[in-house]
């Protein structure tokens, strides 16, 4: 959601702060604003729209000053407009405030302080939490700004991500944080900190970082260094990590637009995902990060799969792969779902949790409960250190690289690859796959790098049929097995970019309701690759042309049956079966990034979504 940043050092705060704000940019794209210390006063600019707006108004009234905090928002509380953009302020910028995450009692603080002469200036929670911690300071003399807001944590119900600035603090950022993430960096002067949603922002000016703790409060002084403590005051120590994130990674480099260049970085993001893990000379499939926990999965009468959006989509293919190859009942749960029901989980279930962001509040939540009960949870996660991995007994990161386009692309091949690791891992240990079965996926697991090269060469033909299908209103995506849900995903990459309403189903669906929609007017993405039921969805290909539908066909090369009834097909090579998800999805992550571009839409950017949900 929303994106923090904070600096304080010698150097001047402003340009590092809206840099930073261009790196968050992806967590919300709303409104923006910075404020800025003088070392008198604290000065203030924010409007509604993207960062570049924002730097617009800056060029007008630059802000002068070492210390600073800014703000990229996705709306909660109040529409994006100039004055619910952060920071947040008191009267006269005595304080302000950044903040990401939701204060869910901030109607009972708000009512409580309106009583008290409090004036708003928003409708959002941000602007009551610093006005309590306003309150605090005006009725306890020489209270700290530490303890105001140390106090004023304790009131709060909700999650919060924080950093505070005060004009009688020239020196100081106060930042806090629980339920959403927040880092800190430690700059290479001697009191130069910079705070963060996430490293993004840091990166480029250094690579030790802490991340802070739920209920940790972190005092960052110029003078005095970094403190923490919690916010039941107790002293914490910091645990100062080293990034490995490279700058690069975060940066287009020369494609137009991010998610472009994340479909194309497939091929060595699928492979750095096996790397180290998948041995085929030696026939060896080993995930470092559960090594602990293999026997509990290979132990486990269940997996529950939770997870939310184009993660849950890869859950559904970890379904089909553990069923399949390791022959272990699998559910698969929307963890928003998931979370607020009251499931039965047994304590030889394995739960494994899938997140790109490792931030999702859903996701974090459902760990939670299944933890409580006793479950062993896995984590498969891409971002490294997020509070996922930490809070799971056991995991495997993706090694993906950092994802900044919206639409999660490289993610799920990446997640996709890792639960074929660990299908194939527990397959073996369980002893329900035979050798040479075994055998011969890792040969093509280890080969599907190359063939993901393979279906990119077919990017210029993907671009004409996205030219011919550029205006649909309309789009039926159909796969069946384990394409059932890259039908799901395509459709869902298509909506959150291009803004077309496009819904997948099994093929076999479609006659119990969606085919009433089918006319000349509607293009149905079908994924009809060899298989099993290769024949079965050859007659819903042709059920589809019965009633004049454009069907656009996903089939495996030197296909004739489906190729002589679709409109338009996208040969894809060869491949076994239960790795087809990772070759068939390519071509549909192409085919909508096209249509949004050629519909004029902000495909990094889509309206109204961001790439972490750290709000439930
Ligand atoms: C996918 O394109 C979306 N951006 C969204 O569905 C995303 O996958 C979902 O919000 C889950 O995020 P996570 O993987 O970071 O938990």
């Amino acid at each position: 959601m929303c994106g923090i940043v904070g600096y304080i050092g010698e150097q001047k705060a402003a340009p590092i702060l809206l840099k930073g704000l261009q790196r968050l940019e992806y967590r919300g794209y709303d409104s923006a604003g910075i404020a800025v210390h003088d070392s008198v006063q604290i000065n203030l600019v924010k409007c509604k729209g993207k960062v570049s707006n924002l730097q617009k108004r800056l060029e007008e009234t630059p802000l002068v000053g070492n210390i600073g905090i800014g703000h990229t928002r996705w709306a909660t509380h109040g529409p994006p407009n100039d004055e619910n953009a952060h920071p947040h302020a008191t009267a006269n910028n005595e304080m302000v405030i950044i903040h990401n995450g939701i204060i869910e009692n901030f109607d009972t603080l708000k009512k409580g302080l309106i009583q008290r002469g409090h004036t708003f200036q928003s409708d959002t929670d941000t602007e009551v939490l610093i006005h309590l911690v306003d309150d605090i300071k005006r009725n306890e003399e020489d209270i700290t700004l530490f303890e105001a807001v140390r106090k004023a944590l304790n009131e709060v119900v909700g999650a919060y991500a924080i950093v505070v600035m005060s004009r009688e603090n020239p020196n100081q950022l106060i930042a806090a944080k629980k339920g959403s993430p927040l880092v800190i960096g430690i700059g290479k002067q001697e009191g130069e900190y910079f705070i963060a949603s996430d490293a993004t922002p840091i990166i480029e000016h250094t690579k030790n970082v802490v991340y802070l703790e739920d209920e940790e409060i972190a005092i960052v002084d110029r003078e005095s260094g970094l403190q923490l403590r919690n916010i039941k005051n107790q002293e914490k120590t910091p645990y100062i990590q080293e990034l490995k994130m490279q700058l690069e990674a975060l940066e287009k480099g020369g494609y137009e637009h991010f998610m472009l260049k994340e479909i194309y970085e497939q091929p060595r993001s699928v492979r750095d995902s096996m790397r180290g893990r998948l041995n085929v000379n030696k026939g060896i499939v080993a995930l470092g990060g559960i090594r602990e926990y293999e026997q509990k999965l290979i132990q486990a009468k269940r997996i529950i799969i939770v997870a939310c959006g184009t993660s849950w989509h890869a859950g559904l293919v970890g379904e089909y792969l553990f069923e399949d190859l390791a022959r272990i009942p699998v559910e698969v749960e929307y963890a928003s779902e998931f979370r607020y029901r009251n499931p039965i989980i047994a304590e030889d279930d394995v739960v494994i949790a899938i997140s790109q962001s490792g931030e999702t509040a859903d996701t974090l939540a459902a760990i939670e409960m299944a933890k409580q009960r006793g479950a062993t949870i896995i984590g498969i996660c891409n971002v490294i250190g997020s509070t996922i991995p930490r809070t799971t007994h056991a995991g495997s990161y993706t090694h993906a690289g950092p994802e900044i386009g919206v639409a999660s692309t490289k993610a799920f091949t990446a997640q996709v690859t890792v639960l074929t690791l660990m299908a194939l891992s527990v397959a073996q240990g369980k002893g329900t796959i035979p050798h040479s079965r075994f055998q011969r996926l890792l040969i093509e697991l280890d080969a599907v790098p190359e063939k993901i090269e393979k279906v990119l060469q077919l990017d210029d033909q993907i671009q004409y049929i996205a030219d011919y299908y550029k205006n649909a209103t309309n789009a039926l995506y159909l796969g069946r097995g384990i394409n059932f849900p890259v039908a799901l995903e395509g459709a869902l990459k298509l909506k959150e970019i291009s803004y077309i309403h496009a819904e997948g189903y099994p093929a076999a669906e479609m006659k119990h309701g969606p085919i009433a929609l089918i006319d000349e007017n509607m293009p149905v993405v079908v994924i009809a690759t060899q298989g099993a039921s290769y024949d079965k969805i050859v007659s819903n290909v042709q059920e589809v042309k019965a009633r004049k539908g454009k069907v656009i066909a996903v089939v495996t090369q030197g296909d004739e049956q489906v190729k002589a009834l679709a409109d338009h097909t996208i040969e894809i090579p060869e491949v076994d079966e239960v790795l087809m998800g990772l070759i068939s999805v390519i071509p549909l992550q192409l085919l909508s990034y096209h249509v949004a571009v050629m519909r004029g839409c902000n495909v990094d950017q889509p309206r109204n979504l961001a790439k972490s949900v750290t709000v439930e």
